[in-house]
């Protein structure tokens, strides 16, 4: 079906889901029976068998088991297992991904590592409204390393690696926009950089689990990316950490601890790190989070990241249409690209009035956020959104602008979290 040349029914969207290969993945999610859920790219929804685990891991390994876990139930090695799950799922090998800490953490490792192995570079590009973790780390780095952080527009980027030229270090970009979800040339920007003797850092929060990434078959050099979105790893889940094998041993971050030494448990006073993606530990993994997390992947063991996609692009395409179709007139703007091909796997429209539509939205359990200034953010993942929710979805913020709800007080007052 084409959505935009025909009147989009309910009944269409009906049939599509009938038709969809990969319905019965939503199965594997316990999702509450009156909403649909849209913020999968915020927070992922619990997947089944997540819930048991952890019982288990606090139940039997940590109240009986005790210290003893750490080897007897395999505790020590599930950063390195997540790692090697995730890594199907970005392009990467098993052995050059690792679970820890957070992707700001993770950012500054590679971001201090990188640079220092290109001393005798100074200038930094990333883009103008990336992230704010990585802005103000890409900034505080720079500061400290003596570089210059050169935040241009996204258009801008590949000019601004041209014109640092040979004095370039290194790009760091978000892969996927947070706010519009324009999705970047991976490939064509890395290769740019790496021509002119730089590295490239991606951030793969809004990629990981929804986008078939190759970093390996972009030459990628670092990434990172977090557990807690695309990934369902629970609400601040572990991060990951991508270091292509070929800078193993020329990459050396800079919060050495001792999980990241050669030999942890030798206790030496001298750090040696691991020669291995485990030099990108610092110290205790969160355990419990780690292996939610764990179980959490297995979500996609049999998943074909290229049949996700098509389906997240086809949940935008007929989300975008049915704004068109039914919201007309009523003050939404697209800010996403229209095209899926440039898009990630979520929509977002602006509105003036844009926090007060979203809590009146999801109050009727249509769940998705909003993101300063003005932005309504809808994500699609693929794994457990129906077309009939595009439908249902879009109704609703009709009959909420149609009904005025939003101008109720209580839709009006800023939260803290939004
Ligand atoms: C693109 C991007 N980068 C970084 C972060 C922050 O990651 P963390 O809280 O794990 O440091 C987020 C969080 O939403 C994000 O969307």
């Amino acid at each position: 079906m084409n959505p935009s040349s025909d009147q989009i029914t309910r009944a269409h969207t009906e049939k599509m889901d009938a038709n969809d290969p990969i319905a019965h993945l939503r199965d594997r999610f316990v999702l509450p029976e009156s909403d649909i859920y849209l913020d999968g790219n915020s927070l992922g929804p619990l997947p089944h068998g997540v819930m048991e685990r952890l019982e288990k891991a606090v139940k039997e390994e940590w109240a009986q088991g005790l210290i003893r876990s750490w080897n007897d139930a395999d505790w020590y090695p599930a950063p390195q297992r997540a790692g090697a799950a995730i890594s199907r799922l970005i392009g990467a090998d098993e052995d050059e991904v690792i679970v820890c800490d957070s992707i700001s953490v993770n950012l500054y490792k590679l971001l201090v590592g990188a640079l220092r192995m290109r001393k005798d570079r100074k200038i930094i590009v990333s883009e103008i409204g990336n992230f704010p973790t990585d802005v103000y780390i890409n900034a505080e780095v720079a500061k400290m390393m003596g570089c210059e952080l050169r935040c241009v527009l996204p258009e801008e980027v590949e000019q601004a690696i041209d014109e640092a030229g040979e004095n370039l270090a290194l790009v760091q970009l978000t892969h996927i926009h947070y706010k519009s979800g324009r999705v970047y040339d991976m490939e064509g920007i890395t290769k740019r950089a790496q021509d002119l003797g730089g590295l490239v850092i991606w951030d793969l929060a809004h990629s990981a689990g929804t986008y078939p990434v190759q970093l390996n078959g972009c030459n990628a050099d670092f990434a990172v990316g977090c557990g807690y979105k695309y990934l369902n790893g629970g609400p601040g889940a572990p991060a990951f950490v991508f270091v292509a094998r070929r800078h193993f041993e020329t990459m050396h971050q800079p919060l050495v601890g001792w999980h990241g030494h050669a030999e942890p448990f030798a206790f030496t006073q001298e750090y040696k790190p691991h020669a291995s993606i485990e030099q990108m530990l610092t110290g205790t993994a969160s355990q419990l989070a780690t292996l939610v997390l764990e179980a959490a992947l297995k979500v996609f063991d049999d998943v074909d990241m290229n049949v996700l996609r098509q389906k997240n692009m086809a949940l935008g395409d007929l989300f975008i249409a049915l704004v068109e179709q039914e919201l007309g007139g009523m003050g939404f703007e697209l800010a996403s690209p229209k095209e899926a091909e440039g898009r990630g796997s979520q929509v977002s429209l602006t509105h003036e009035h844009g926090y007060a539509i979203m809590q009146a939205v999801i109050a009727r359990g249509v769940v998705g956020d909003f993101r300063a200034p003005d932005i309504l953010r809808f994500g699609f993942a693929a794994p457990y959104v129906r077309y009939v929710d595009m439908w249902d979805a879009v109704h609703h913020i009709r009959e909420v602008m149609q009904t005025e709800e939003w101008k109720r007080p209580e839709f009006n007052e800023r939260r803290a979290v939004t």
